[in-house]
């Protein structure tokens, strides 16, 4: 995919955040999602691809836009797209931190088309690839962790989504010595943050959606991190489905490889909320500012992007950060 393709999703995912973010602690987790579908959807049909939905906002039955299976685009070249314009839709609702607008996309056949349904993760940086297993114990995981990083497990911070299903896993961790950041949602974020340095997070293990799962595989597969994946659905109804799909063995580990096929992945997120990754959109008067990150695997760059929007005709007057 070209640069100027890259920038292209970056501008939408980009006005997909400019939307949500105006939502930004309403109380309204499904408007502040609706704005985002609907900009997000306007706007790839305007880019100059032959593209499809793989992962979006559901079956064709249940939602009307950015539905799996739907074509995007006013035809070029042929790519599946993933889709998340809000990821975190409670956290931007309540004006929590971390709340993003996602899309990737890979050559046409390229991403897993993860059922709608559980998937259980483990998601660390390029350091520790390679030396990590999803059905190795967690003390086993999180002491090949610290070797890698030269650290003792005490200094590891392990992120993990604050459920009732993780009650044992909390407590697995915490008999390691690590440290636990617990988050109310956005496991996405908190994957990528494993293969960044400088977060401080070290490690993501857990239970959140399978959908959620490629999109982060797609950004640490660009990074030079490591994703393991396993489904979990959580009823007959899932189970089912997932068999329809062709991904019946609740015991088939998915590497990256699995989730995302080809070299030539482009990963886009900008921020909605602040966060630890990326800044939210700050409005001022006439325009608005955001911050995205694009991570490319073809040319093997990533890119932190501040933009400025103006959302008037009027001259706009612009601080070089703020
Ligand atoms: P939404 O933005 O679709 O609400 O997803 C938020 C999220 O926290 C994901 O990041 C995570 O994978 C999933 O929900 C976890 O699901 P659940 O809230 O059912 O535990």
């Amino acid at each position: 995919m070209s640069y100027r393709l890259s920038l292209e999703f970056a501008r939408v995912t980009e006005n997909a955040a400019i939307a949500a973010a105006r939502w930004m602690g309403k109380g309204k987790r499904d408007e502040a999602d609706k704005s985002a579908v609907d900009i997000m959807r306007q706007m790839l049909g305007e880019l100059d691809i032959d593209g499809q939905i793989v992962i979006g906002e559901g079956e064709r039955d249940k939602a009307p836009m950015l539905y799996i299976g739907e074509k995007v685009g006013n035809g070029g070249v042929a790519v599946d797209i993933a889709v998340d314009p809000v990821e975190g839709t409670n956290l931007v609702a309540n004006g929590l931190p971390n709340g993003i607008s996602v899309l990737a996309v890979a050559e046409r056949g390229s991403l897993l088309h993860a059922p709608d349904t559980y998937m259980r993760k483990l998601a660390v940086g390029p350091k520790a690839k390679g030396n990590v297993h999803i059905d190795a114990p967690v003390r086993d995981n999180l002491k090949a962790v610290a070797e890698s990083l030269d650290r003792a497990v005490t200094d590891l911070t392990v992120i993990i989504l604050d459920r009732p299903r993780h009650k044992d896993l909390i407590e697995e961790v915490r008999q390691t010595g690590a440290r636990i950041q617990l988050i109310s949602d956005g496991d996405t974020d908190a994957a990528i943050a494993t293969a960044i340095a400088g977060t401080g997070i070290h490690c993501l293990m857990g239970i959140g959606g399978a959908p959620e799962g490629v999109l982060a595989a797609a950004a640490i597969k660009c990074l030079g991190g490591e994703f393991q994946g396993k489904l979990v659905p959580r009823n007959e109804q899932e189970e089912e489905r997932c068999r329809r799909m062709g991904h019946g063995d609740r015991n088939k580990v998915y590497a990256i490889e699995d989730l995302v096929k080809g070299e030539d992945v482009v990963f886009v997120a900008t921020g909605i909320t602040p966060g630890d990754l990326l800044k939210g959109v700050r409005f001022f008067g006439d325009g608005a500012r955001t911050h995205t990150i694009i991570v490319d695997s073809k040319t093997s760059t990533i890119r932190f992007i501040e933009s400025i929007y103006r959302l008037t005709k009027r001259p706009l007057f612009v601080r070089r950060d703020g």
